[in-house]
């Protein structure tokens, strides 16, 4: 598990260098340009009318900056932030003590927002909209509610997936974003970046063969960053070159589209077992023994959008580019082509 390259949360080990590595100031912050400028306006209305940002939900796959932007946002608005996460937040209490702590206008973060059970979200509803808490107090007949006044604030939810939110909670934020994979090139000045704060010399053509293999995705990137660094060291000068980056990703068995060891078994599994598809995504998540979410959140939003994956609503099939990816030719089919992507 210690050399998975990809995986729904951070590792201890990111743990351990985000605080490093992550953007502080919204210049740093590379790439999501539009979601970046909107926000800036957004941001920059509700700090002169002296009022809390609208609610925020940012949501796209892990890795590509939604913590890094709700920690950006509380600092643009020159506010406190408090962070959570949806699983933590058990009974209505945790939620409550929360809120009531947080200063005027403060960011309150809740990551895997779309973890969080349904009473605690029902609190969450009237303070989110109102900037009040319904309480109960006792039980049965002498139950009463009362109604808290809350400071105002701003959420800030993060999810991998926006689907997974009920209508009535998504209803209440006021700016929705979805953050995309970065192109190769931001991914490029993201590892430069992050190289220069590590202290490791990378040559231009070095973080160029990195950047082609990390997804898209910032952390990716930055872990791999970390583990070619050891490589240089134990085994060359400690420079990051292209050869030496080449060679490591090779043993780290990331191939030059930047899929790893998963990637690959659900891809020729696909091929192998289903003949390409399609087949239901149930079925192909006990055939590679890997969780029905896990593939769903991590696996195949970057397999789609790299061409070698197709939803259909008959299930998932390997695209023509898969195939080639393998080397495997595309038997021919009765239904004509069925392995072109794009349906
Ligand atoms: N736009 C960006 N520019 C530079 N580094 C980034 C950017 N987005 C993310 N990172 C890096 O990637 C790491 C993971 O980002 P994070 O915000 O934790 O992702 P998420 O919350 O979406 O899973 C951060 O620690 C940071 O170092
Ligand atoms: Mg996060």
């Amino acid at each position: 598990m210690t050399d998975r390259i990809v995986s729904r949360r951070p590792l201890e080990e990111d743990q351990q260098w985000e605080p490093t590595l992550r953007p502080r100031l919204w210049e740093e912050y590379i790439g999501q340009e539009k979601v970046k400028e909107n926000l800036r306006v957004f941001i920059e209305a509700a700090r002169a009318r002296r009022e809390p940002l609208d609610h925020v939900l940012l949501h796209g796959p892990p890795g590509l900056g939604k913590t890094t932007l709700a920690y950006l946002i509380a600092t643009e608005l020159q506010v406190g932030i408090r962070a959570t996460s949806g699983p933590v937040l058990e009974r209505p209490g945790d939620v409550a003590a929360i809120l009531t702590n947080l200063e005027d206008r403060d960011v309150l973060f809740i990551d895997e927002i779309h973890r969080m059970n349904r009473v605690v979200e029902e609190i969450l509803y009237p303070a989110m909209e109102e900037f009040q808490l319904d309480l109960v107090i006792g039980q049965g007949p002498h139950a009463r509610t009362i109604k808290l006044d809350l400071p105002r604030f701003t959420l800030v939810g993060a999810t991998t997936r926006a689907g997974l939110l009920t209508a009535p909670l998504r209803s209440r934020f006021g700016v929705l974003h979805r953050l995309d994979y970065y192109s190769d090139e931001e991914i490029y000045r993201i590892i430069l970046r992050s190289a220069k704060i590590l202290g490791v010399e990378i040559s231009p053509e070095g973080a160029g063969e990195l950047a082609g293999r990390s997804r898209g995705t910032p952390r990716v990137a930055n872990r791999l960053l970390r583990r070619i660094r050891d490589f240089a060291q134990v085994l060359g000068d400690g420079a990051i070159s292209e050869e030496l980056a080449h060679m490591a990703l090779e043993r780290l068995e990331v191939d030059e589209r930047g899929l790893d060891d998963m990637d690959r078994r659900i891809l020729h599994t696909l091929i192998e077992k289903f003949d390409g598809g399609p087949v239901g995504l149930e079925t192909l998540a006990v055939a590679v023994a890997e969780e029905k979410d896990t593939i769903e959140d991590i696996y195949e939003p970057f397999l789609i959008q790299a061409g070698f994956l197709a939803r259909t609503p008959r299930g998932r099939t390997a695209t023509r580019l898969a195939f080639d990816h393998f080397g495997i030719p595309p038997r021919a089919r009765p239904q004509g082509d069925f392995w072109e992507v794009g349906n």
